[in-house]
């Protein structure tokens, strides 16, 4: 390649940060620019992050987005929501392309006020930004977006089993139960009592039962594919593993199909995708199988005993929840091959 991509990352020493730097720092076509850092500019990189003793060389650099967004082609946001308006109105001003792995364009205005009980400060540019699951909404890519709001990592894993249903008119959406599990690295790397090993080490617990900030992004971007309503009730729980995310969903037919032409709609929606697997039937996906992977496995269950449908899906919430996504949507807005970077099989056991 003859020019290389000059990318920053904002949040680089963060778990999704480092996943990002991992995958980046070793492609021939990405020159890493800056890695800004409230906390511990200054220090080396390797420092902070041990995973790169001996291979990484960066010192990590004061906060200041403009200089950073001035030189870099394509800046990265993983940080908490609420960090990112400086840096998104700077990469406006600039000219220059950015992929937020935060929350801070997923919802519109007066949502965002309301879930993250905050005012959002750069609110003009939400109606920019691009929201994108490459499955589901590649096409919405186009020329000229500059500014992508990477999904969460729940409402990845709840879309890419929903959207494809509700566009054909099968489910429900007025009651859909979405039952979640993650991996504690879901929380970050920031110190917190839940995530500490004594508390966490065999035990489950279920939090923010029908108030988690997920609920109403899933709601939103799902809402395109009906003229119904969707709803969802929505239950996350922290599990006792590092990387994963679970997602049980329930709802009810619209229409009478069977269980093989419900799997048949997603085999057909995802048949040339790389990264979205429809199991067989009978096959239940596992965190297990796509650990350190962008793969997302998928399967359907028809309970003709109740009439309830039950969609499965598993995502590993560091890559297809965040950062494997953040880099297959910078891979299409470069107009690079979209696996490049992330195309790994997953690590097992
Ligand atoms: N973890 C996941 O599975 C996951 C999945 C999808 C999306 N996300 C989203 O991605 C973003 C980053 O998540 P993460 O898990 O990587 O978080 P994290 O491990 O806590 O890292 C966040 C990084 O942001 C930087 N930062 C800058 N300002 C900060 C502030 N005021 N408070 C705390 N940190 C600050 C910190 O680095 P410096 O001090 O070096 O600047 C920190 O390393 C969040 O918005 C999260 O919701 C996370």
């Amino acid at each position: 390649m003859d020019k290389k991509i000059k990318v920053s990352l904002f949040g680089a020493t963060g778990y999704t940060g480092i996943e990002l730097y991992r995958r980046l720092k070793v492609r021939d076509d990405i020159e890493i620019i800056d890695l800004p850092s409230k906390s511990s500019p200054g220090k080396k990189y390797s420092e902070v992050v041990g995973t790169t003793f001996n291979l990484s060389d960066e010192i990590l650099v004061d906060w200041k987005p403009e200089e950073t967004v001035k030189k870099s082609d394509v800046v990265f946001t993983a940080l908490p929501h609420g960090e990112t308006f400086d840096i998104a109105k700077a990469c406006k001003t600039y000219g220059k392309k950015l992929i937020d792995i935060g929350a801070d364009y997923r919802l519109e205005k007066d949502g965002y006020a309301k879930w993250y009980g905050l005012e959002h400060r750069e609110s003009d540019l939400i109606d920019e930004a691009v929201y994108c699951i490459p499955e589901l909404h590649r096409n919405k890519l186009v020329e000229g977006t500059w500014l992508v709001a990477n999904p969460g990592c729940y409402p990845t894993s709840v879309q890419l089993g929903l959207a494809p249903l509700i566009e054909a008119g099968i489910v429900e959406t007025k009651n859909i139960i979405v039952d979640s599990k993650s991996g504690v690295s879901g929380a970050g790397r920031s110190l917190k009592l839940v995530t500490l090993y004594s508390e966490q080490n065999e035990n489950v617990n279920a939090y923010g039962v029908g108030t988690h900030r997920h609920k109403p992004e899933m709601e939103r971007h799902l809402q395109q594919y009906t003229d119904d309503k969707v709803k969802i009730m929505f239950t996350p729980h922290l599990m006792p593993m590092t990387r994963g995310i679970h997602s049980t969903i329930y709802t009810t037919l619209k229409r009478d199909v069977n269980e093989e032409q419900i799997r048949q709609v997603l085999i057909d929606k995802y048949k040339d995708e790389y990264f979205v697997k429809v199991l067989n039937k009978g096959v239940m996906p596992h965190t297990k199988w796509v650990y350190g992977s962008n793969f997302c496995h998928i399967n359907v269950v028809l309970d003709e005993d109740t009439g309830n449908l039950v969609i499965l899906s598993a995502i590993d919430n560091l890559v297809k929840g965040a950062s494997g996504q953040a880099i297959q949507n910078m891979n299409i807005l470069f107009g690079i091959e979209e696996k490049k970077g992330i195309e790994n099989y997953p690590i097992f056991p």
